[in-house]
């Protein structure tokens, strides 16, 4: 498992001293809202279930999970990373809600992106967004990605579908980005 490194970033595997940080902060319904699979309320034992899937896809070759730690005071903010499983690549983040607004996401998932592209060797990488939550729609947007469609997914917290945006980034569109 790699460890990748921004400017202010460090991305490593996620480890049991992760699981505290993981629970409040995704206890946050503002956060697990906006996720796919975080159920309401989330529990400890959520936190060591999310770890242990985790570890399980990367040994399957089918995920690469993130923790995202600040270098500059060692805290844990959140999560980035790639599901690889049904032959398709897939970019998921959360952070704590206090490390919103200061472009950490946008930081963390451009390094995972670069990881997709040039060490996995993915041709595109997908996302889903849900339509309230523009946040995460202005995050890949910055990172260079198009808009494919809508179509409605579950999120675990709210317990119901909800309209999602699904966009695609690809490695063409994204070299681009950073070039410009
Ligand atoms: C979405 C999320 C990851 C964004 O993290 P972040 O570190 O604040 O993101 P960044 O600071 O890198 O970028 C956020 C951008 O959205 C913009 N933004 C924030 N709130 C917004 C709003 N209500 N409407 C439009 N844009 C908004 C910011 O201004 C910023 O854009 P800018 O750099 O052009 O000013 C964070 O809010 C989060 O973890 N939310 C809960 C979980 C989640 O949504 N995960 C993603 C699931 S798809």
């Amino acid at each position: 498992m790699p460890r990748l490194e921004t400017g202010r970033l460090l991305l490593r595997p996620p480890d049991a001293g992760d699981v505290s940080s993981i629970t409040a902060w995704i206890g946050d319904y503002d956060v697990a809202k906006n996720l796919a699979s975080a159920p309401h309320p989330y529990r400890e034992d959520d936190a060591k279930a999310f770890i242990e899937r985790m570890a399980e896809r990367l040994a399957k070759g089918e995920g690469y999970c993130f923790s995202i730690v600040r270098k500059a005071d060692n805290v844990f903010m959140g999560n980035c990373g790639l599901n690889l499983s049904e032959g398709r690549c897939e970019l998921g983040y959360w952070l704590g809600k206090p490390f919103w607004g200061q472009g950490y996401a946008t930081e963390a998932a451009r390094k995972v992106l670069s990881f997709a592209f040039h060490d996995l060797k993915a041709e595109s990488v997908w996302a889903g967004w849900f339509h309230d939550n523009p946040a995460s729609g202005r995050v890949l947007e910055k990172l260079g990605a198009r808009l494919d469609g809508f179509e409605p997914r579950t999120s675990v917290a709210r317990g119901h579908a909800v309209a999602c945006h699904i966009v695609t980034l690809t490695r063409a569109q994204f070299g681009r980005k950073r070039a410009a």
